[in-house]
């Protein structure tokens, strides 16, 4: 079942939006190289991750991973695997987030 994060103009280069997806959160990004979604749950302890604009990058703050915004995957910390990359439907102009 998809869920509408927001309107396509109201998330610039450089935003994110976390929405509920199901029984989690979920992280979509506007990384000027496309929309990206993800479960904002790492992949370390299950902490709930963030999108940082001037590091450009998605961190957990629990014991300082870092992921990628293109691709989910790992930069640095202790996360086993990248981030669970969520689908991304635009309707109507307005973004939607799917499994
Ligand atoms: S729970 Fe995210 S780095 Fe440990």
């Amino acid at each position: 079942m998809p869920v509408s994060v927001a309107p396509v103009s109201e998330l610039g280069i450089n935003d994110s939006r976390k929405v509920s997806f199901g029984r989690y959160p979920a992280l979509v990004i506007n990384t000027g190289e496309g929309l990206r979604a993800y479960k904002a749950i790492c992949t370390h302890f299950a902490c709930i991750v963030y999108w940082n604009p001037d590091s450009e990058m998605i961190e957990c703050p629990c014991h300082a991973g870092f992921f990628s915004p293109l691709d989910g995957s790992v930069i640095s910390g202790p996360p086993p695997e990248p981030l669970h990359v969520l689908t991304i439907e635009i309707i109507d102009d307005v973004i939607f987030i799917k499994s």
